[in-house]
This record gives C-alpha cells, sequence and structure tokens, in this order.
C-alpha cells in the first residue's frame, strides 16, 4: 500500500500499546493477528513494544505485513541501553524512528482518506514523564508509604540522557518535536496518540468503573507510585490544541475508555501475558477506534 493512497471504504483504525514481545507469548499473539482481516486497516500501537532493536523490527515488521498502514511512537522501554553503552536514550529514540522509517511504519502524522473523499488525520505525539521533582505539568499524587527513590523503576538504570545545556527536561525535549504538528492545521478529524499519559485523572478507575469492574487488583507495591512517571499535562494541551477526537496512550496497564471534555480516551495494552507482576489481566485483542460499527469497549 503507498502512503496517500486512499484505503477501502470499509478502512478501520484499531489501537493496542505495551506489546512487550520480549515475552514469547505476547510475540505469538503479534504473529496470530489474522492479516487478510486488516488488509485495509491502520493499527497504532502507541509503545512499549521492546527494547530490543532486532526484535522490534521483527514485530512492526510482522504487523506491518497485516496492515495497511501502522503508526507507532516509541515508549520508555525502547529508549532502554546497556549501560556498558556509549550511546545514550536520545540516539536509541533516533535509531528507533530511523528503523521504522526503514519499515515504512509510520512515525509522523498521516492523512488517511476514503474513496469517497472523506479523511482522518492520524498524529504521533512524542512524550515522556515528568517526575514531581521536575516540576510542573507531572502527573504526580502523593501515596502514602511511597518510595520517592523509585528504586524499583527499570528506567532509572536503563534510560541515560545526554547531559543537557541548561535545564531541559526530558519531557519538554519530546513535546517540542510535536509543536510542528501541533501547530499546523488539520482538515479532517484528528485521532492522536502517545505512549504516556496526558492527564492524572485517567490513572484511577471513575465510580461508575468501579461499580462495574470492581476496584481491581491488590496493589502489589504499595511503595512504588506510578504517578511519578505516568506521563505530562502538556500532551493533553497539545492533543487539545490539534483538535483529537480521539486520543490513545499506554504505558500504565490499565486499559480505559472514557470520554472527557470532547475527547475519547482510550487505552488498550496487551501488557504482561502474567498476573504475577501486579499488572491486571487484560484482555488480548485489538480495539476498534475509528470506522463503521465500532464495537463497545
Ligand atoms: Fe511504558
Amino acid at each position: 500500500m503507498i502512503p496517500g493512497e486512499p484505503l477501502g471504504a470499509g478502512i478501520r483504525i484499531f489501537a493496542v500499546s505495551d506489546l512487550h514481545v520480549d515475552y514469547s507469548s505476547n510475540m505469538d499473539w503479534v504473529n496470530a493477528l489474522p492479516g487478510n482481516d486488516h488488509a485495509q486497516d491502520i493499527l497504532i500501537v502507541a509503545g512499549d513494544v521492546t527494547h530490543d532493536l532486532e526484535r522490534l523490527k521483527s514485530a512492526l515488521g510482522t504487523l506491518r505485513e497485516k496492515f495497511a498502514r501502522v503508526c507507532y511512537v516509541p515508549g520508555n522501554h525502547e529508549l532502554w541501553i546497556d549501560r556498558r553503552e556509549t550511546q545514550h536514550s536520545l540516539d536509541k529514540f533516533h535509531e528507533v524512528l530511523a528503523l521504522c522509517r526503514s519499515l515504512a511504519v509510520n512515525v509522523e502524522p498521516e492523512r488517511v482518506s476514503r474513496p469517497d473523499g472523506t479523511a482522518v488525520w492520524v498524529v504521533p505525539l512524542y512524550s515522556w514523564y515528568v517526575t514531581p521533582e521536575e516540576g510542573h505539568g507531572s502527573l504526580f499524587a502523593p501515596k502514602p508509604g511511597e518510595d520517592p527513590s523509585l528504586r524499583m523503576w527499570a528506567d532509572r538504570y536503563y534510560v541515560k540522557w545526554p547531559p543537557q545545556p541548561g535545564s531541559q527536561r526530558a519531557a519538554d525535549y519530546f513535546l517540542q518535536l510535536n509543536e510542528a504538528w501541533v501547530q499546523r492545521p488539520y482538515d479532517a478529524p484528528v485521532i492522536s496518540f502517545s505512549h504516556f499519559l496526558p492527564r492524572a485523572d485517567l490513572m484511577l478507575r471513575t465510580p461508575f468503573e468501579r461499580s462495574r469492574y470492581g476496584n481491581g487488583p491488590r496493589d502489589p507495591y504499595p511503595e512504588f507510585n506510578f504517578s511519578r512517571v505516568a506521563g505530562c499535562s502538556a500532551l493533553d494541551d497539545q492533543l487539545r490544541r490539534i483538535g483529537s477526537s480521539v486520543h490513545v496512550y499506554g504505558h500504565q496497564h490499565r486499559n480505559r475508555w472514557r470520554s472527557i471534555d470532547g475527547v475519547l480516551y482510550v487505552s488498550n495494552c496487551l501488557g504482561y501475558p502474567h498476573a504475577a507482576d501486579g499488572q491486571e489481566s487484560l484482555p488480548r485483542r485489538l480495539w476498534q477506534v475509528w470506522g463503521d460499527r465500532i464495537p463497545a469497549h
């Protein structure tokens, strides 16, 4: 399928994130996705496929064979580096983007049109989290008994930033990459996506969700406060400036389908294949976020 060429009238957009294909059962799940069903469809992959470039190439290449388009942003796992290497995580980020371009995986906004001329924009938003120590825009909420050192958080050991002139935060680096896309006009509905969370209120279940699904799993790590590394609120400013009607995100392994102030926020994480690490066991299927006959989630 040539980029820019109209897709079929029945085009659909699906979303998934956190494929974590380092787990063989997750890679098996990717390999088992039916290609014939999706030959006219778009798949949004909202980050955390793997830190391993060969495995990333294999997973994205497989998805690229099954879908007309694959749209992707790196997550924090993709930016992990071997501490023995001289490379830093921004080098890795750009290496991942170059790999995507070589596979014809979309890492920039694309207008997707139907034969009748109707269209939709799919817009990636790069991002990182703002810790409470970094100041404004953090999604931090205090948690009694938490360990503020984030001793359990693997990014502390596997993410290495280059020395920054001044005090630019990692999150600001990625947000400024989006600015050219945020400031341009869009002539059709916009679906945006990021790996990290754009809002603090997405972290917890609403009273309605609790009444329907319960409180979720017991907290296995009371000392770990996810809100320290969840995302940043400037992402929400950006997606609203571009007029997103749907925003897909990942990272938390908590699935959501929630409308807030005119935007539908969707998170559909494949997650880890076991619940022993405290993650919820999540339904393992793609979620349709655009197109005719969208099923309820
Ligand atoms: Fe993540």
